[in-house]
């Protein structure tokens, strides 16, 4: 069977995505970029998978960064199509309806970081690294990074980030709120499933919905944010899943379970 950079299960409303270029540490090349958004959309369609794990089969790396392999050879040309081929990855991501947990066990480096950024929430193992080296090698980061880690822990401590190009342990990372949760690397996988085998119990347009109500208040004021909650809200007023939830919590039973006679 031939390699592949991105392997797929799905198990329990949960895909799980796992990068597999341990050789070089998951570095991010056009390839592999190009694979991730492929098994992503597959997933995002797929219609018994409700939550995203986007993680790594090696435990050394979640991803160090971009392939500096093929960035050396990039022209201003070939760098803004890199850029933007890893940007779109990111905002698809971003906009994906289903939620997207990273699960960070070793070095989330640079285009690493970014992919992580990307997904909803991080949970990381107790090893794991967090950093920004581009500048060390004369670049910046181009996947969005400036924009997504200032908005996540504020400018002054993305600034210190970028500029050091230094690693933070996954306790600072958590300290600076990248990281949701660490917990010690035996265990951080169960974790991970956990928290994912929750929210898939949940109503899955309405985790779509919050989603959504989250990213664009991002872009908005508070007026145009809550004027989209409201016309979120609105909308899930005529889903049936809602009915079904609340009629279920109202007659004391878990929702999908058939009511008794008599009640
Ligand atoms: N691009 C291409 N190859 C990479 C890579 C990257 N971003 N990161 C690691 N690799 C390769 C190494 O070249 C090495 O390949 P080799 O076995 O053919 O020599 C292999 O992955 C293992 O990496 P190595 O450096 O030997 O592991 P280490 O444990 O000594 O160090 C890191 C791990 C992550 C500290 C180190 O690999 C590193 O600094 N990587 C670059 C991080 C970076 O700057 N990322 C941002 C890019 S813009």
């Amino acid at each position: 069977m031939s390699h592949q950079d991105v392997l797929v299960d799905v198990n329990g409303g949960i895909g799980v995505t796992r990068l597999n270029r341990p050789d070089s540490l998951n570095a991010l090349n056009s390839v592999l970029l190009q694979e991730l958004g492929i098994a992503l959309e597959g997933l995002e369609n797929h219609t018994a998978v409700k939550v995203v794990v986007l993680m790594s089969t090696s435990p050394k790396a979640f991803v160090a960064g971009a392939d500096i392999q093929e960035l050396l050879d990039l022209d201003p040309r070939s760098g803004q199509e890199f850029a933007e081929r890893g940007q779109r990855l990111v905002l698809q991501m971003e906009r994906m309806k289903k939620p997207v947990i990273a699960a960070v066990s070793g070095y989330a480096l640079g285009g690493g970081l970014e992919l992580a950024l990307a997904c909803d929430f991080i949970y990381a193992s107790d090893r794991a690294q967090f950093g920004m080296p581009e500048v060390t090698l004369g670049t910046i980061p181009g996947f969005g990074g400036t924009q997504t880690l200032s908005r996540l822990i504020g400018p002054n401590r993305a600034r210190e980030l970028i500029f050091s190009g230094k690693m933070l342990s996954a306790g600072e990372a958590l300290d600076w709120g990248i990281v949701n949760r660490v917990f010690p690397e035996q265990v951080v996988m169960d974790e991970v499933m956990k928290i994912a085998g929750s929210i898939a119990q949940n109503g899955d347009t309405a985790v779509a919905y919050a989603k959504e109500a989250i990213l664009s208040g991002l872009t908005r004021n508070d007026e145009d944010g809550f004027r989209y909650e409201s016309t979120l809200f609105s909308r899930l007023c005529a889903t049936e899943d809602r009915r079904m939830r609340m009629q279920a919590f109202l007659d004391k039973r878990k929702p999908g379970v058939k009511a008794r006679p008599g009640q």
